[in-house]
């Protein structure tokens, strides 16, 4: 029986390729997708979801959550991922709109009427889903997990230490992060390490579906980023798209369960997630300071070919 999904994106050029994995893989049965402002506004990220979602022949409802963080203001990530979100990219526009309903009450909806648990696909800032958990409690109790593209356990991307979706919205991330329902966090640490060949690139060239050349597309400009580790010589990152592949490919990763938490002060560090991953209490604690005690599922290590393997094969052979 396919896994049933919804995804809270902010479409995105990586979240564009994620769309396209789980609309395309058969175990994968995609309910709907919610739309939260982060790499560009709320009513540009809607449309590109819509627009990308129309090439995959995806009909899941889409709707609209909030355009800002809980306390700070949107920040986009337009130097990154172009000015409209999807590496300015001209897509047909999608004749849907986004369903009258809010986000927060499309997930209530869809969660309630789910005879099975819905695992929630969290790839853009935390602010809907937040909201979400605070709002519907009871609801929230009936949801497989929460999986969420976010944090780092070693360094960040937005701030030398944060990474964008919870830098974006830090308060958000520690409302998630310590709720009762089971999450795991796919960080930096994996996120950067799942990349595309230039031949796997040109596979999905001559697979020549829609859903394929949008791909490629997304990829090549995923290549202009230049933003690899330094262990990997050359390829384009399918970042959330890995995230996707992490809910039907997890035999691929190293998951750990540490105790995390959030940097809420408005310094140097403020959206940092602190994985501690000491094997015993230290000085802090022995003199009354804090540390995380909420415990979470961390994915550390991943055999990053497999993985872009595994979506090549899904683009390609849908
Ligand atoms: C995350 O932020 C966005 O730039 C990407 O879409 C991804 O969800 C990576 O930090
Ligand atoms: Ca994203």
């Amino acid at each position: 029986m396919p896994i049933p999904v919804i995804a809270d994106v902010d479409t995105g050029v990586d979240d564009a390729l994620a769309l396209l994995f789980l609309a395309a893989h058969p175990d994968i049965d995609l309910r709907a997708v919610t739309c939260v402002a982060g790499n560009a506004s709320l009513a540009q990220v809607a449309q590109n979801t819509l627009d990308v979602l129309a090439v995959a022949g995806c009909e899941a409802p889409v709707a609209c959550g909030v355009d800002r963080p809980l306390i700070e203001p949107a920040r986009d990530a337009g130097s990154y991922h172009g000015a409209n979100g999807i590496g300015n990219l001209a897509l047909e526009p999608s004749p849907r709109q986004p369903e009258p309903e809010h986000a927060v009450e499309l997930l209530r909806r869809e969660i309630d009427a789910s005879p099975e648990p819905v695992t929630l696909l969290s790839l853009a800032p935390l602010t809907n889903i937040a909201l979400f958990l605070r709002l519907y409690p009871q609801t929230a109790a009936k949801l497989e997990r929460i999986v969420v593209m976010g944090g780092t356990a070693s360094a960040g991307n937005a701030s030398a230490v944060a990474e964008f979706n919870v830098w974006h919205d830090p308060e958000a991330a520690q409302i998630v992060l310590t709720s009762d329902v089971p999450t795991t966090l796919y960080p930096l640490d994996v996120f950067n390490r799942v990349v595309a060949t230039d031949e796997q690139i040109t596979q999905l060239k001559d697979a020549a579906t829609p859903h394929a050349r949008l791909a490629a597309a997304l990829l090549d400009y995923q290549l202009t980023l230049a933003d690899l580790p330094a262990d990997i010589a050359s390829g384009a990152k399918l970042g959330d798209a890995g995230a996707a592949a992490f809910l039907v490919a997890s035999e691929h990763f190293g998951v750990e369960t540490w105790p995390v938490g959030v940097e809420l002060s408005h310094g140097y560090a403020r959206g940092q997630t602190v994985v501690d991953r000491r094997l015993r209490s230290g000085e802090a604690e022995e003199h009354g300071l804090m540390a995380p005690t909420v415990r979470s599922e961390v994915a550390l290590t991943v055999d990053g070919p497999a993985v872009a393997a595994s979506f090549i094969n899904t683009v390609c052979g849908a």
